[in-house]
């Protein structure tokens, strides 16, 4: 099977990107940020709150994250319900990147996320791939671009849903979640050993696109 990760922090278009590229590989999509999502659904739902490590525990081992693929798109199942259309908030945003910084949180996913690789040939993205999840992945690739700029790119994005955040609002948590992401001890965002970096600050999304693709077909 091949296996492409793909890691970098928020908003760096990673999903739009690596969707679509999948999608022409004729791949599979994986987005491990969405399980970690899920799993923060569980405990908000459940009333916990991030600091409560023991709570946060329980919570997601009451849990079960499960993937399915409609009409080839990724469908989060919490318990046997899609909960796509509940993962996208700002608070659901926080708590996965809080929660995600538990060892025994990252461990109940890993399973889940390494099958898939090991059944199907997939595109997979987050923030610990090409380092922990997949260390022998076939292409690893970083990708990111400045931070205003993924702000702007956020701030366009939730627009269209009413959102009343400015965009300096969203740059602020931009930079809060990276930088939990990148300073905690248990996997942190890094950049892989032989990943190419890819800095989308100043490519449109086609042009992203076919650099990934590109960088995709030299390598496998
Ligand atoms: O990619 P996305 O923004 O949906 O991820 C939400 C959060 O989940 C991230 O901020 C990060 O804390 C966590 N995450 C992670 N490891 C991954 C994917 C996501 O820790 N592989």
């Amino acid at each position: 099977m091949i296996n492409i990760a793909i890691d970098g922090p928020a908003g760096a278009g990673k999903s739009t990107i690596a969707k679509e590229v999948a999608h022409r590989l004729s791949f599979i999509y994986v987005d491990t940020g969405a399980m970690y999502r899920a799993l923060a659904l569980a405990c908000i739902r459940d009333g916990v709150s991030a600091e409560d490590k023991e709570g946060v525990v329980k919570s997601c081992e009451n849990a079960s994250v499960t993937i399915e693929y409609v009409n080839g798109e990724q469908c989060v199942q919490l318990n046997g319900e899609n909960v796509n259309p509940y993962i996208r908030s700002e608070e659901v945003s926080k708590m996965s990147s809080s929660i995600s910084a538990y060892g025994e949180i990252r461990s109940m996913l890993l399973n889940l996320q390494r099958n898939l690789a090991r059944n199907n040939n997939v595109i997979m993205d987050g923030r610990d791939i090409g380092t922990a999840v997949l260390p022998d992945a076939d292409v690893k690739i970083y990708l990111t671009a400045r931070t205003e700029i993924r702000a702007k790119r956020r701030f366009e994005q939730l627009r269209n849903k009413d959102s009343e955040l400015s965009i300096d609002a969203i740059e602020k948590e931009i930079i809060e979640r990276d930088n939990r992401d990148m300073n905690r001890k248990i996997a942190p965002l890094k950049i892989a050993e032989n990943a190419v970096l890819v800095d989308t600050s100043n490519l449109s999304i086609e042009e992203a696109i076919s650099t990934i693709t590109e960088i995709i077909h030299d390598r496998v």
